[in-house]
């Protein structure tokens, strides 16, 4: 598999939050993260993308092992990490906001030019700052950030959090249509029906650890699964 996490193991001082996590995501492939609030969702990104290293387990690269380096470098590795919060520069516009990006990541197929075919409205609002922009603007934004880096893989944490529904079906669609471009993704959604919609596989977490895996398809008809485990 392109990424391997091995029994990733993640404190927050003495809370013990994950617990033996192991997750595989092949290239090309889409990879969701689903489970309740609180069930460490959000930690196996950070824990991934070097934000909150783990205290025992391995994650591989394409059998590069980047355990433990800094996000920046993994960054460099080729892992681009889109949080939770969107983390936009509030008073650069989209353009210098995508300008930055480029620095951070690598040269290749995604550039401005097709960033922008991407997300017309991006190029509409480029040389808006980035607090002028509607939520939906801003994820587009922070979506568009981690494709102009050129990246072997993006953690998706929650993109369509917080967003009307039209705007949330704005976004799944580019989730989709990036796909389609070959995109490897590893995904954290809230909306377990649309997590398991757009997703080869899925994981499911609760409590700091995986209850169940597999491929989407099959998780989606496990109404026993989906009841014990993801509604509210
Ligand atoms: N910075 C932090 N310090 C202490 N505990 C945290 C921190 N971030 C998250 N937690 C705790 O870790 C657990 C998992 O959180 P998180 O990974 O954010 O879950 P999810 O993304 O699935 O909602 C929760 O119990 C949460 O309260
Ligand atoms: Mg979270």
């Amino acid at each position: 598999m392109f990424l391997e996490a091995r029994g990733l193991n993640t404190y927050y001082g003495k809370s013990h939050i994950l617990q033996d996590v192991s997750i595989d995501v092949d290239r090309g492939e889409v990879v969701a993260l689903i489970g309740r609030n609180g069930s460490g969702r959000s930690t196996t990104l950070k824990t991934i993308a070097g934000v909150t290293p783990p205290r025992r387990g391995s994650v591989t690269l394409d059998g590069r092992d980047i355990t433990g380096l800094k996000p920046y470098t993994i960054a460099r590795h080729g892992v681009a990490y889109v949080p939770e919060e969107r983390r936009i520069f509030p008073n650069l516009t989209v353009l210098d906001n995508l300008k930055l990006a480029t620095l951070a990541g690598r040269k290749g197929k995604w550039d401005y030019e097709r960033v922008f075919a991407f997300f017309p409205r991006l190029e509409e609002r480029k040389t808006n700052e980035g607090k002028a922009l509607s939520g939906g603007e801003q994820q587009m934004l922070t979506i568009a950030r981690a494709l102009i880096q050129n990246p072997e893989i993006i953690l998706l944490d929650e993109p369509l959090e917080g967003l009307a529904p039209v705007v949330a079906q704005a976004i799944q669609k580019a989730i989709m249509e990036m796909k389609t471009e070959g995109m490897t993704m590893l995904l954290v959604e809230q909306n377990a029906r649309v997590a398991l919609a757009v997703s080869d596989r899925a994981h499911v977490l609760s409590d700091g650890q995986i209850v169940a895996s597999g491929p989407s398809a099959k998780l989606r008809d496990d109404q026993e699964l989906i009841q014990r485990y993801l509604s509210v």
